[in-house]
């Protein structure tokens, strides 16, 4: 039982809850659902579904998927919604996501698109999860191994943040939710990328406040521009070629995690940034050596560059087949719609190769 209070963040049509059991009990027995279904994965299901089943006085059914990045595919959801209607679920259940960003991602992509949608919440276990992939309302899946190209942008009815989940974590899942920490202080301003800079994930015992302030980050720009048409594409910095590397490296039996493939993928496009003259050399490398210091290095996982490349032709903020990344000009000041060359990240990954 977490002993900080519950704090709450009002957004236009959904509110975000942290360390809140009694209002997430509340939510789930006021209204009048004929079903709860939990999805979980095999992860979720041994450390964090217990946790859920004490605080809730309501029967759950569960559907269990196969954890990990493989499993968020159309054809899971096919098992998922096919569990659903064996399971008697009717457009009047509530759909929980119990997990990291593939479980919320999916199983909200499930819900969402169920017999046209039906209400679901997102009670987000992983660091990650809890700071950025939970908050905004991007649901999909990935298509051959391309990320997120199936998808919509739709809010839950509300989102649960318990930072006592994390406890179970695994320290490398722990680092990947810290780079998009990284992200969120590197797009948004100075003081909060001080601050990140000062925290050791390994020693840190206490995660609520450092969570809260992440997503006071995220949910402010995704309240400001929901459907990315511009502002939320800040967001994105990292993810160009991050989501590149990470696609590639999804074709392997030990892929990258994303939020590891997101701290590469910063480097690299704080890279560009400084070859197109945007940010000074000593900030890009403050930047690298704060990423390096924290991250094991994956030079193999950039090798090929030419198979890396491609991969970022379906980025969903290219237009006309030109690649179109955030970069950045500063820490806490993020460029959208920059258009980048393919020589410029050839020579980033090289940078990240070689540093
Ligand atoms: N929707 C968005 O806006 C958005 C933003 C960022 C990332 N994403 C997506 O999020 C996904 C990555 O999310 P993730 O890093 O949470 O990965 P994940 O969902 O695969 O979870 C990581 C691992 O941790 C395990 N796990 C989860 N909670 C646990 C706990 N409390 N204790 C022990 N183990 C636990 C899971 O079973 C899994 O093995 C990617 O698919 C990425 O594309 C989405």
């Amino acid at each position: 039982m977490s002993l900080l209070p519950a704090q709450k963040i009002n957004c236009t049509d959904y509110s975000i809850y942290f360390n809140d059991w009694k209002q997430l009990s509340f939510s789930i027995s006021n209204a009048d659902y004929s079903k709860i279904i939990c999805i979980v994965d095999d992860n979720t299901q041994q450390h964090c579904l217990p946790i859920l089943q004490q605080k809730i006085d309501r029967p759950i059914s569960i559907i269990m998927i196969k954890a990990g990045e493989k499993s968020k595919t159309i054809d899971t959801c096919t098992k998922i919604w096919k569990e659903m209607m064996l399971l008697g679920a009717d457009r009047h259940s509530l759909v929980l996501t119990l997990g990291g960003g593939v479980v919320g991602d999916m199983g909200g992509f499930c819900a969402a698109t169920y017999m046209r949608g039906i209400d679901f919440l997102h009670i987000p276990t992983t660091l990650l999860s809890q700071v950025d992939s939970s908050v905004g309302g991007k649901l999909g899946v990935d298509l051959n191994s391309y990320k997120n190209i199936v998808g919509l942008i739709k809010n839950p009815n509300a989102v649960f943040i318990f930072p006592e989940y994390i406890q179970s974590l695994p320290n490398r899942e722990l680092f990947s939710g810290f780079a998009e920490m990284i992200k969120h202080a590197l797009i948004s301003n100075v003081e909060l990328w001080t601050e990140i800079k000062s925290i050791n994930p390994l020693e840190r015992k206490e995660w609520s406040e450092d969570i809260f302030k992440s997503v006071l980050v995220k949910n402010s720009i995704t309240e400001e521009d929901p459907m990315e048409r511009s502002i939320r594409k800040k967001l994105n910095f990292g993810h160009t070629l991050g989501h590149a590397i990470e696609s590639e490296n999804l074709k392997g039996s030990y892929p990258l995690l994303h939020g590891e493939a997101i701290a590469i993928g910063m480097i690299c496009e704080c890279h560009i940034s400084y070859q197109k003259g945007l940010l000074e050399e000593n900030i890009l490398h403050e930047i690298t050596s704060t990423i390096l210091d924290l991250y094991d290095r994956h030079p193999e996982a950039v090798e090929d560059i030419d198979a890396i490349i491609p991969h970022t032709r379906y980025d969903k903020k290219n237009r006309d087949g030109i690649v179109k990344c955030t970069l950045l000009n500063n820490i806490g000041v993020a460029l959208i719609n920059q258009k980048i060359e393919e020589e410029e990240m050839r020579a980033a990954l090289e940078y990240y190769k070689e540093v």
